[in-house]
């Protein structure tokens, strides 16, 4: 998408290094953040540089192949092998990680690994941009099939980031909304802050206004109130992993949005590339929940008038703070999950036909 008239990606390789963009300085700064050592990018996906399913996909298929070009020749299999592990170990809940990871470990073991280390490396770089290139065709094509979900003069609500920002290019949530907006449709966003970190109040809303989409800014908790009095027609969020039964996990608060959406008789969607897919995980109880630091809790932080970042205590010193920061919806309260291959039902069934379908592509 374009910052300021310029195209970026928001997970991209330039001159032999990994680039990201800076999120945690968005909306108030744009910058960019470079690294050529595998650890570095591990510790930008574990500290939320780069976060978002998709790009921290991305970001883990890219640090894996910076990982081939730190190995000694004489020890590379052993090298890489540890940096996977290192990679994997920076955030649990999220699917495309282990899909992004387990692309790459495969390309390298199919150009002989140790055996043949610069054949390895060269695979390495290339499965690496074609994942990341896939993950911006699969967003494009979610985009496609999803906008004609929304009518003229729709509201529509999402949580948390499921923009560009969250993936390669396009987002998942988000790419129906932009191409809605781009058919010229009225639409209206209602972003969700998403507490603890703002990621709705920080990224969406800076991806929207960049993009020029109507949008308002909501607390967390205002969307049932605005969807009873009919200022909402549908919510749409993107997914962090899908298990094999259509179960949802999606940053903490989706859930909730889920049950007041069926009960309000409001459609609720979840669009995601099928990299997002468990297709090991029967059902949302076997997902891996992340816990985060109470800290995100106890402390807000952004930028001063002055443009300094700071941050601020809210709580007190003695009261202690939970932070799961995922939860997980039934499939039974998803009206359809929007995949490149189209939209589905959140079933076992649903799920299947996007495994096949990703199959049968990836056989052609
Ligand atoms: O910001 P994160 O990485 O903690 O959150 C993950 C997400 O981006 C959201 O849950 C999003 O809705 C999933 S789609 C990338």
């Amino acid at each position: 998408m374009l910052v300021d008239g310029t195209p970026h990606r928001t997970v991209d390789w330039r001159d032999g290094a990994l680039v990201l963009i800076d999120q945690p300085v968005l909306p108030h700064s744009f910058r960019l953040w470079t690294t050529r050592d595998h650890e570095q990018a591990a510790e930008a996906i574990s500290t939320m540089v780069v976060r978002g399913a998709g790009a921290i996909g991305a970001a883990g298929a890219y640090g894996l192949a910076l990982a081939t070009r730190q190995a000694p020749d004489g020890d590379f299999d052993a090298y890489v092998a540890q940096a996977k592990h290192t990679l994997a170990n920076t955030r649990p809940t999220a699917q495309n990680l282990f899909t992004g990871l387990e692309h790459v470990a495969a390309a390298i073991a199919a150009a002989g690994g140790g055996e043949r280390p610069d054949d390895a490396r060269d695979a390495a770089l290339a499965a690496a941009q074609a994942y990341a290139d896939e993950d911006a065709a699969a967003c494009e094509a979610i985009g496609e099939h999803g906008e004609p979900l929304f009518q003229d003069g729709w509201g529509i609500s999402t949580h948390c980031n499921a923009g560009w920002l969250a993936f390669v290019d396009w987002g998942s949530a988000l790419s129906p909304v932009f191409k809605a907006h781009r058919a010229g449709k009225q639409v209206q966003v209602f972003v969700d802050e998403t507490r603890p970190r703002g990621q709705g109040a920080r990224l969406t809303a800076w991806e929207l206004a960049s993009e020029g989409v109507p949008h308002v800014v909501l607390a967390d908790n205002a969307f049932g109130f605005l969807a009873s009095r009919g200022e909402i027609q549908a919510v749409i969020t993107g997914a962090d992993r899908i298990a094999r039964n259509g179960d949802v996990a999606n940053k903490i608060g989706t859930f909730g949005h889920a049950v007041i959406a069926r009960h309000l008789g409001i459609p609720f969607y979840v669009a995601f590339p099928s990299s997002t897919i468990d297709a090991a995980c029967a059902g949302g109880s076997e997902i891996p929940i992340e816990e985060r630091s109470g800290d995100e809790i106890a402390y807000t932080w952004g930028a001063a008038d002055d443009g300094s970042f700071t941050r601020v205590r809210t709580t007190p010193l003695a009261s202690p703070a939970r932070n799961p920061a995922f939860d997980v919806t039934p499939g039974g309260l998803i009206d359809g999950l929007i995949s490149e291959f189209g939209v589905f039902p959140a079933s076992e069934d649903g799920v299947g036909r996007i495994l096949a379908a990703r199959a049968a592509k990836a056989a052609d």
